[in-house]
């Protein structure tokens, strides 16, 4: 019988495992032939769905003691079906169990164990269940695990970053746009930003998970069942919310594995920028920082350099990562309700993503504790490209009363100047000065100095000092 029979007539308490390369006994009574070689590998998940074992197991513990509980199941086939499961478990944990093709995807490699463990019982689990409403009960609850393991490496990520701030809320450092040297900021801003970004980071991860702990099981196939099931019972023994409202949704609903998908993707993203600024940072022409032997590699030819590899690693996966999501979204867009063996593709992108952010998140959080900050080169360069030019602005406005305009013009007749004389704006005399505009006074050169500079963005997010350390202490807080 196919799955979609399945849910209402599960009569068949043959042995699963009999003879499958003649015939699937899964649906044996019509289909006479095996499957050719080539659909038996088309067509086999079991190579990357084993990693559901426990989540298909839970699951189909929590529907055997529901049939039990309503009276589907006699209480000895329960008992059969539950040890056996047990048995089951310790086996493919301990390694000794014997994945085979034939058998296509974990769901029937334990139906199939199990009836060699205890014979025609096993057969009556799959009373009112599908692999439909199976296979998407043991997606979300692995999806949940995983979001709960990557949450706290977030943080983590957050934490080491958070140090970094603290240690360098007033080391001074050259703001860019365009990649161009704009104002000067401090360090601890600029690693801030990504302290926010890793926020708004796991807020997305935990909608997602918030909106994926609904139960599918129970939906059966597609139409739901005539047994009188109790599906709040197994939603809540498995730890969902609720069950989910309707059927057809819940076996062919896939949205949470691509929020999940867009989440990483996003994540990564940002994972990327900051190794980039690692990469850009740890060059001899930036010279802003050295990492330290754990994340980087020699070369075999050239014995002066020092490669990034980890942090060109972390940007370059951004791409897989953002490519899992694509691949996910084009299998599903052209799906009709409900489930389709198209959806079976649905588990490799998510499982490689999983596994890429186990290894960028940690490395990342690993870069930013080993790094050493060459704080004197980053001041430096921060006086240099008239960093200051803003600051010399304002001040015309401020002291001098000059509209805005007037004074964004007259500065750059004076950025001019120093670029012709080849000095920085501070290296100007106040004579120079006062041949472009008449009013400047000496004071003027408290504010060319890039730590007056950033000490005086004292507004709310702004760079200076005493608002790093506010937000720094804030994001501390809320960890
Ligand atoms: N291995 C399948 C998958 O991953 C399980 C569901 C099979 N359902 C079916 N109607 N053939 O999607």
């Amino acid at each position: 019988m196919t799955d979609e029979q399945s849910d209402d007539k599960v009569a068949d308490d043959k042995p699963a495992d009999d003879n499958q390369t003649a015939a699937n006994t899964l649906w044996g009574g019509r289909f006479a032939g095996g499957a050719s070689d080539i659909m038996q590998q088309i067509n086999a998940s079991i190579y990357f769905d084993r990693r559901f074992y426990r989540q298909d197991i839970a699951g189909s513990r929590a529907h055997c003691s529901m049939l039990v509980a309503q009276g589907i199941l006699t209480a000895d086939d329960g008992h059969a079906i539950l040890k056996g499961l047990d048995q089951i478990e310790a086996e493919i944990a301990a390694g000794r169990f014997e994945f085979d093709p034939v058998r296509e995807d974990i769901h029937m490699h334990v139906e199939a164990r199990l009836s060699e463990l205890i014979g025609e019982a096993a057969g009556r689990l799959h009373t009112a269940r599908s692999r439909n409403d199976q296979v998407a009960t043991d997606f979300r609850l692995w999806l949940r695990d995983e979001i709960d393991a990557l949450d706290p490496a977030l943080r983590r990520l957050q934490v080491a970053l958070l140090d970094r701030v603290e240690q360098h809320a007033d080391t001074v450092m050259p703001g860019f746009t365009h990649l161009q040297a704009a104002q000067p900021v401090t360090f601890g801003h600029h690693l801030m930003a990504y302290v926010e970004m890793l926020s708004r980071d796991r807020g997305r991860f935990a909608d997602c998970r918030r909106r994926l702990n609904e139960s599918p099981l129970g939906a059966a196939a597609l139409a739901g069942t005539s047994f009188p099931i109790d599906r709040v019972a197994t939603a809540s023994a498995l730890g969902f919310d609720r069950p989910m409202a309707n059927s057809m949704d819940a076996v062919s609903a896939r949205d949470f594995a691509m929020e999940y998908l867009a989440a990483a993707a996003i994540l990564s993203v940002h994972l990327s920028r900051l190794a980039e600024e690692l990469v850009n940072w740890a060059s001899a022409q930036f010279n802003f920082i050295s990492l330290g032997d754990g994340f980087t590699t020699g070369s075999s030819i050239m014995p002066q350099k020092r490669n990034p590899d980890a942090a060109e690693l972390v940007r370059a996966k951004a791409g897989r990562v953002i490519g899992d999501l694509t691949a996910l979204l084009v299998v599903m867009k052209g799906l009709p309700m409900t489930y389709s063996k198209d959806m079976q593709e649905d588990k490799e992108p998510v499982f490689e993503v999983a596994d890429t952010l186990a290894l960028t998140v940690p490395a990342m959080t690993g870069m930013l504790g080993d790094l050493v900050v060459k704080k004197e080169v980053m001041e430096a360069a921060a006086g240099q490209g008239f960093a200051t030019a803003t600051d010399l602005a304002d001040w015309l406005v401020r002291e001098l009363g000059l509209p805005f305009r007037r004074a964004h013009h007259v500065t750059g007749s004076l950025v001019k100047l120093a670029e012709d004389k080849g000095v920085d704006l501070d290296g100007l005399t106040l004579a120079d000065m006062q041949a472009v505009e008449g009013g400047i006074t000496k004071a003027v050169f408290a504010v060319l100095g890039v730590r007056n500079s950033v000490a005086s963005r004292l507004s709310l997010g702004g760079t200076a000092p005493a608002q790093v350390r506010a937000a720094a202490a804030k994001a501390r807080g809320e960890l």
